[in-house]
């Protein structure tokens, strides 16, 4: 008999969800996690921490900024310390509540780092004690993913920081650049000039936030622009030098191949995540990978190898905790006879920057490559009482709906909370919805939702307060 039905390797969010799921339905699960805290990249250095020094420093840009419009007269100063303590109190109740979660659905947390001996079998280099082997009916990979290195700029988290080292500075650089106008770079970089950097971001392409709808992404990159945030486009960043008291970023610019140097307190490198596979065994254990260094999966996220199945970063599709959360719900449902399905036209994707970025479905740019005929229904966050009141009124909501049949196929908004208002359209699109249906649904008043029902009201007969 083996020792468990399921061994999951990671406790990211797909992973330990995966691992909950799967105790849910009555399995005997193990979950295998060596960097001594559960939760993974989201909890310990990515969501979690970053989304609480973008609340801190969103608040400290507030009380130094519009506070003093509503009569609340502060002087805001900077604790940094105390901020850091914060972050890392936020992590810690978090990650802690995973663990209490395993205890809660009898799921065993294996302290090290696993490798598949083969299916069924895992060995585990414990963190303390001898190396264990474990056998399992099933094992799911769930390792995530780790920053992309570039050629010439070494990382060492003090000075040269990937996300992870940028969560964790001990004072406000004056200078910060950034390599990369991505998520990762957009929302830290936010945070440092919130608190007073002055933030240089050096992008490859022409455009920020590549695979974003390009309306929103020229509207957010002017925004940021407004905030003081610097960007240097189509440039690619040759090396940085650390020999000296200050760094020394030297990138090419692409249209005219010329050479630039600047200098900086700190380097932020933010050029993308790659899948994190290390001493998994996964060659030896006969796991098929693809050519961009991904777990090849069968679209059910079974691997090569019968009974190893895979999930989340490590696998194709947007890197995203909750994509790899839903993959993780669908692989225990399998697992347990049911059929486990995750909607990938309907992954929303939100960057917490202020104002807030949010999207799910098509982009124009997609629906013009498909040569779909579609309508276009926005509304300005200007137009929105509430978004007033609360000097929010930056941005915009955009919904792209069939032109015949009015199906809603693409939602893009910029402005305050759209994390939060994209899904009333996540919701609409599983239910095959048209922009009419959302038209025709009464909104509270007065919220930012209603910019939401306006858009949808402009892809009809027209918005009523613009
Ligand atoms: P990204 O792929 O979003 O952006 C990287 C950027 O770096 C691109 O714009 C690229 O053109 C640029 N770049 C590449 N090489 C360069 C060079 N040599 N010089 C200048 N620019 C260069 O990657 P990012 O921001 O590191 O994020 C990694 C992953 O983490 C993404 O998949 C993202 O979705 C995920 N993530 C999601 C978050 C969210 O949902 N809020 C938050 C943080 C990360």
């Amino acid at each position: 008999m083996a020792d468990y039905d399921l061994i999951v390797i990671g406790a990211g969010p797909g992973g330990y969800v995966c691992a909950i799921r799967a105790a849910q339905l009555g399995m005997k699960v193990a979950c295998v996690e060596g960097r001594g805290a559960l939760g993974g990249t989201c909890l310990n250095v990515g969501c979690i921490p970053s989304k609480a020094l973008l609340h801190a420093s969103h608040l400290f840009d507030e009380a130094g900024g519009h506070f003093a419009k509503m009569g609340i007269v502060a002087e805001p100063s900077l604790d940094m310390d105390r901020m850091q303590d914060y972050r890392a109190e936020q992590v810690k109740e978090l990650t802690g509540g995973v663990a209490f979660l395993f205890k809660k659905n009898k799921i065993d947390w294996i302290d090290g780092w696993a490798k598949i001996e083969g299916a069924g079998k895992v060995s585990v280099a414990m963190n303390e004690g001898e190396a264990k082997t474990f056998s399992a009916k099933n094992i799911v990979i769930a390792t995530g993913s780790e920053p992309a290195t570039l050629p010439g700029v070494e990382v060492d988290e003090r000075r040269v920081v990937s996300s992870t080292g940028a969560l964790t500075l001990e004072n406000v650089p004056k200078k910060l650049v950034v390599i990369g106008a991505g998520v990762i770079g957009l929302e830290l970089g936010s945070v440092w000039r919130r608190l007073g950097s002055e933030v240089q971001v050096i992008e490859y392409l022409d455009h920020i936030t590549p695979g974003m709808d390009g309306e929103i992404s020229k509207q957010f990159q002017k925004i940021l622009t407004k905030q003081g945030m610097t960007f240097t486009m189509e440039s690619a960043v040759q090396g940085v030098d650390a020999s000296g008291d200050r760094l020394t970023v030297t990138y090419r610019n692409r249209k005219d191949e010329s050479e630039e140097t600047v200098e900086a307190d700190i380097v932020l490198l933010a050029t993308g995540r790659r899948p994190y596979t290390d001493g998994l065994g996964l060659e030896d254990a006969g796991v098929a990978m693809t050519k961009r260094g991904q777990v090849e999966t069968n679209g059910g996220w079974k691997t090569s190898v019968d009974g190893i199945y895979a999930i989340g970063d490590v696998i194709d599709g947007p890197m995203l905790a909750h994509k790899a959360e839903d993959e993780g719900m669908a692989v225990a449902e399998i697992l347990a006879g049911q059929h486990g399905h995750v909607n990938y036209g309907v992954i929303p994707g939100v960057i917490y920057t202020d104002p807030e970025v949010a999207n799910v479905g098509k982009t124009e740019e997609e629906l013009k490559a498909e040569g779909r005929a579609y309508k276009v229904g926005k509304f300005p966050f200007m137009a929105n009482g509430r978004a007033k009141a609360h000097f929010a009124t930056d941005g915009f909501a955009k919904v792209l709906a069939d032109k015949e049949t009015d199906r809603i196929l693409g939602v893009h908004v910029i402005g305050p909370s759209a994390g939060e208002l994209i899904h009333e359209y996540c919701v609409a699109m599983e239910f095959g919805a048209a922009a009419e249906d959302i038209a025709r649904t009464c909104h509270a008043h007065p919220t930012l939702s209603e910019a939401m029902r306006e858009a949808a009201l402009a892809c009809g007969d027209g918005a009523i307060h613009v």
